[in-house]
């Protein structure tokens, strides 16, 4: 696990742009995982702006999203389907047959989750799987004590990020209760990972992070046992650990 310090979520949005755009030069026909919420809003920005500017193309790109909320409809603005299509989707060359969330819509939503996992491994597994965090540590939608055999399946969310997410409705009771998300396991098969984390409010869950022995009571803690992880996380998330190691290299 590589710890990388920037500034602030205007670096952290840049430096996790460049990641995704060398990998679409690289490999014209990657697989790439996709976050919603706040923290990746801003690198979708910049591949955006960069489109616009240097006409990086996603022709035969293919993406497939950690997650979606069960029961909310695609064309609702709280689902992730609408906020992919508004950060991204709507912006760039991607083919719509090569978007990928989960169906989630209506049942059986069990059933979508097998499909979802078969579906990134027909499409050969993520190349590059872009990631945040959870105040509690979750990665995806998997919240403390999800075992780290986890597949792609219907999750409940923990009263703490429904609480975290609910800026996002109209009203708390709004934010659903389930959703369908990749499992750990699923996560861990990524090539290569970069999880991003800005603010002071992923302080104490990133300085956690930093000093856990691995253990399902943190799920991003898994990631250390993964060959190709990154974290970019700017000054004020990394303020505490800074606070009690002095810095973010061991
Ligand atoms: P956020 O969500 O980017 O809105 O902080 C992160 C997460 O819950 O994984």
């Amino acid at each position: 696990m590589r710890w990388i310090e920037v500034d602030n979520y205007e670096q952290m949005s840049e430096q996790a742009a460049a990641v995704v755009i060398n990998l679409v030069k690289e490999k014209p026909e990657a697989v790439i995982g996709l976050a919603t919420g706040g923290t990746p809003a801003g690198t979708y920005k910049r591949l955006v702006d960069d489109y616009k500017q240097n006409t990086t193309s996603y022709e035969n790109i293919k993406t497939v999203n950690l997650d979606e909320y069960v029961g909310l409809e695609k064309n609702s603005d709280q689902s992730y389907t609408y906020y992919m299509d508004q950060h991204l989707f709507d912006h760039i060359n991607l083919k719509r047959e090569n978007i990928h969330l989960p169906k989630a819509e209506t049942p059986p939503y069990e059933q979508d989750a097998k499909d979802y996992e078969q579906l990134i491994e027909d499409l050969g597994g993520v190349d590059l799987q872009v990631l945040g965090i959870g105040e509690n540590g979750h990665i995806g939608f998997n919240e403390p004590g999800t075992p780290f055999s986890s597949k792609t399946g219907v999750v409940e969310l923990d009263p703490s990020t429904r609480e975290a997410n609910a800026r996002y409705f109209e009203n708390k009771d709004d934010v659903p209760t389930h959703a369908i998300s990749m499992g750990i396991s699923t996560i861990m098969k990524s090539k290569k990972i970069i999880l991003l984390a800005s603010g002071a409010k992923k302080a104490p869950i990133l300085y956690n992070l930093f000093k856990t022995d691995v253990t399902e009571d943190i799920p991003a803690s898994i990631l250390k046992e993964h060959p190709d992880v990154t974290i970019i996380a700017d000054s004020e998330a990394l303020a505490l650990l800074k606070e009690k190691e002095g810095s973010v290299n061991r």
